[in-house]
C-alpha cells in the first residue's frame, strides 16, 4: 500500500509534496521519490529508505543544481510517492515516480497492475525501453503510446488497457498545469484549495492544507488544474460529485479517520486480500506463482510440506494445511516454530518447509527455517515485508501484500496469509492434477470474490458484534469451538480476544469437548462457535446442543441463510456464502470485531496491548 500525492497550483510545491508524503508514512514504505515540472523540464529525485534519505538526496540534488529545489521559478506542479515494494526489489530505479521513454510523462501509482507482464512484452516489442522492474512503469509507457497532445485522452486510453487494483497520477511536461489521475479499486481523493488542488491516495496527505475533498469512485478519472477538478467515467462522460468537508483531527487523520490503527487495518482487509491475489490469478484457469523461486518440478514431486510459524501466522498455516491436503493431496505437517526448532525434526531434501511470518523477523520462525534448510529441505517464506530476514533465510518467498500493519494484533496480515496459502494449495493441486480444471476455475472465481465479500461482511456484522461485545464485556472466560477448517479460526479468534482484552479464552476442536473442556462450562459461559457451512456442520450443531444443554450462551458465526444455526444459537453473526473451504477468511471478521469491541468497551489500548510487541525478535 503505497502513498501517492500530487499538487498543482500557485505555490512552490516541493515542500508541500514532501509534507504530504510524511503524512502518508503510516502506510509504511521502503523508498520514496518526487518529480516536478519547472523551467520547461521534469526533474526527479528518488531515494531508498525513509524520507530523511529523500530529503538528503534533494539537498545533494540542490548542490548539484537540480531543478527540484532551486529552479527559478519554483515548481508549482508535481507528483510524489512512498513505495511499499511488491514488484521489483527495493532500489532507487524501482522507486517512483516513473517516466516514459522521452521522460516527458511521469507517474506515481499505488496498487498492482495485474497484466503488467504481457503489456511490458507488447511495449518492448514496439521499442519502449524500461528502466525499472516494476509493474507501475508500464503506465507511463502506455500513456506515451496513447498520447497525441491530449493528456486526459492518453490517460483514458492507458486506463482502458490496464487490469488490476490500483490508482495513479500522471503529469506531462507539455501540460504544466494539469494532473490526470485514475482509480481502479484503490482509494483516490482530490483536495480542493483556492488556486490550487491536490490529488492523493489518502486524505492525510493534504489535510493540513484543505478539508474540502472530492472522492473519486471506482473506475473514474479526474483532471486536476489550479482552477478545479473534472471527473469523468472510463468512457469520458462527465460525472458530477458533491464535495465533502473533512472533520478529522490530526490523530484520526493518521488512522485514516478510524479511532485506532486496528480498526483501520480491519477495514483494509479487502484491499490486503485483493493485492495479495490480484496478479497471481490473472485468469480463471490457473495460479501464477512465477514470482516465487520454486520450480514446478519440485512442487510437483515434493513428498511432504511442513509449516512452521508463531501466533497468528501459525493459525493461517493451519488453514493452509486443510486446503493443501484437501486440494493437492500432499501430507502437511504443522508445528509451532519454537517447538520445531528444539525437537530435532526430521527434514528431508524432498520436503518443502513453509515459514509464515508477517514481519519476517520472528526469531523462532527464522531459526526453524534455518534448521530445515540446514537439514536439506527447501524453504519457502511467506512474509509481508520485503527485505526482511525471512527473505534471506529462505530459498523462495511468497509475499503477502497487506501493507504496513501497525496494530500489534494481526488482522489484515492474517487474511492475506490465508489467501497466500490458498494460492499455494491451488498451484500445487494444478501441478499435480489432483483437482479437475473446472473445480480449479470455480475456486479461483470464488477467491476473486473474497475482497468484496470481506467488505460486505464487515458492513453486515460490525454493529451486531459491537452490541454482543457490550453485553459480554464483563465476562471472565470465553470458550471457542469449531471443527475442521473452523478450528484455526477459533484459535485465531481466541488469540485476538486474549491479546487485546486480556480475558482468558480457550479454543477447542468441538469434538474434543466431551474429553474434558466441557467441565469448564457453567451458566452463561459464552461459547463462540464457528458454524459456517461445511461437511461437518451437523457435527458442529450437535456440539452446540451439547453446550447449550449446560446453559452456555452461544455466539455463532454462520453462513448467510443457514437458519439451522440461528435456531440453536443465542446470537448469530452471518457471513456471505462462498466455497466452504474459503469461509475462514470471512468467519474471522466477526471474531476480530467481537474482540475489538470488548477491549474498547473496557477502555483498553487495542493498538499497543500490554506485554506484547509487534515483532518478536527475542528467542
Ligand atoms: C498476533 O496478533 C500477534 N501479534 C503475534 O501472535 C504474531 O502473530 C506472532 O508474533 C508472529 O509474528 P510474525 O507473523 O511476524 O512472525
Amino acid at each position: 500500500m503505497c502513498g501517492i500525492v500530487g499538487y498543482v497550483g500557485d505555490r512552490p510545491c516541493r515542500d508541500l509534496l514532501i509534507a504530504g508524503l510524511e503524512k502518508l508514512e503510516y502506510r509504511g514504505y521502503d523508498s520514496a521519490g518526487v518529480s516536478v515540472i519547472s523551467d520547461g523540464e521534469i526533474d526527479s529525485v528518488r531515494a531508498v529508505g525513509n524520507l530523511a534519505n529523500l530529503r538528503a538526496a534533494l539537498a545533494e540534488h540542490v548542490s548539484g543544481n537540480g531543478g527540484v529545489a532551486v529552479a527559478a521559478p519554483p515548481a508549482t506542479i508535481g507528483v510524489a510517492h512512498t513505495r511499499w515494494a511488491t514488484h521489483g526489489r527495493v532500489t532507487e530505479e524501482n522507486a517512483h515516480p516513473h517516466g516514459d521513454c522521452e521522460d516527458k510523462i511521469h507517474i506515481v501509482l499505488n496498487g498492482i497492475v495485474e497484466n503488467h507482464a504481457e503489456l511490458r512484452k507488447e511495449l518492448q516489442a514496439e521499442g519502449h525501453e524500461f528502466s525499472s522492474e516494476t509493474d507501475a512503469e508500464i503506465v507511463s509507457h502506455l500513456i506515451e503510446r496513447h498520447y497525441h497532445g491530449d493528456l486526459a485522452e492518453a490517460v483514458r486510453g492507458a486506463f482502458g488497457e490496464l487490469r488490476g487494483h490500483y490508482a495513479f497520477v500522471a503529469m506531462h511536461l507539455d501540460h504544466g498545469e494539469t494532473l490526470v489521475a485514475a482509480r481502479k479499486e484503490c482509494p483516490l481523493i482530490v483536495g480542493l484549495g483556492g488556486e490550487e488542488n491536490f490529488v492523493a491516495s489518502a486524505i492525510p496527505a493534504f489535510l493540513a492544507e484543505t478539508r474540502r475533498v472530492l472522492t473519486i469512485e471506482n473506475g473514474e478519472l479526474v483532471t486536476v488544474t489550479p482552477e478545479g477538478a473534472t471527473i469523468t467515467d472510463a468512457e469520458g462522460h462527465p460525472v458530477s460529485r458533491q464535495e465533502d468537508e473533512v472533520t478529522w483531527d490530526e490523530d484520526a487523520a493518521e488512522k485514516g479517520g478510524y479511532p485506532t490503527f486496528m480498526k483501520k487495518e480491519i477495514y483494509e482487509q479487502a484491499d490486503a486480500v485483493a493485492e495479495t491475489i490480484t496478479d497471481r490469478l490473472p485468469g480463471l484457469d490457473g495460479v501464477d506463482l512465477s514470482g516465487v523461486a520454486l520450480d514446478d518440478e519440485f512442487l510437483r514431486n515434493a513428498e511432504r510440506l511442513m509449516i512452521v510459524a508463531c501466533g497468528t501466522s501459525y493459525h493461517a498455516g493451519l488453514v493452509g494445511r486443510y486446503a493443501i491436503e484437501q486440494w493437492a493431496r500432499v501430507p502437511v505437517g504443522m508445528d509451532i516454530a519454537s517447538e520445531y526448532r528444539y525437537r530435532e525434526p526430521v527434514s528431508r531434501p524432498n520436503d518443502l518447509v513453509v515459514g509464515i511470518t508477517q514481519s519476517g523477523e520472528t526469531a523462532d520462525t527464522l531459526a526453524a527455517m534455518r534448521l530445515a534448510r540446514d537439514g536439506g529441505s527447501k524453504v519457502l517464506a511467506i512474509t509481508n515485508i520485503m527485505g526482511s530476514q525471512a527473505t534471506r533465510d529462505a530459498d523462495a518467498v511468497l509475499f503477502t501484500r497487506a501493507g504496513l500493519e501497525i496494530g500489534v494484533a494481526a488482522t489484515k496480515t492474517f487474511v492475506s496469509q490465508v489467501a497466500a496459502m490458498y494460492l499455494l494449495a491451488l498451484r500445487i493441486a494444478e501441478l499435480r492434477g489432483t483437482l479437475p480444471p473446472e473445480r480449479i476455475s470455480e475456486l479461483i472465481a470464488e477467491i476473486k470474490r473474497l475482497p468484496s465479500k470481506i467488505d460486505e461482511t464487515l458492513a453486515n456484522v460490525d454493529r451486531r458484534a459491537a452490541a454482543i461485545a457490550r453485553s459480554h464485556k464483563d465476562q471472565r472466560f470465553f470458550l471457542y469451538l469449531g471443527r475442521h477448517i473452523g478450528l484455526p479460526i477459533c484459535l485465531e479468534g481466541a488469540l485476538k480476544l486474549k491479546e487485546i482484552s486480556y480475558i482468558p479464552a480457550d479454543a477447542y476442536a468441538a469434538g474434543e469437548m466431551k474429553h474434558g473442556p466441557i467441565a469448564l462450562l457453567d451458566e452463561d459461559t459464552p461459547v463462540v462457535c464457528v458454524a459456517t457451512d461445511s461437511p461437518v456442520l451437523d457435527k458442529v450443531l450437535s456440539n452446540v446442543e451439547e453446550v447449550r444443554a449446560r446453559g452456555a450462551d452461544v455466539i455463532a458465526v454462520a453462513t448467510e441463510g443457514s437458519d439451522r444455526v440461528a435456531e440453536v444459537a443465542d446470537q448469530t453473526l452471518f457471513v456471505p456464502r462462498s466455497d466452504w473451504m474459503l469461509q475462514p477468511i470471512l468467519a474471522i471478521l466477526p471474531l476480530q470485531l467481537l474482540a475489538y469491541y470488548i477491549a474498547r468497551e473496557n477502555g483498553l489500548n487495542v493498538d499497543q496491548p500490554r506485554n506484547l510487541a509487534k515483532t518478536v525478535t527475542v528467542e
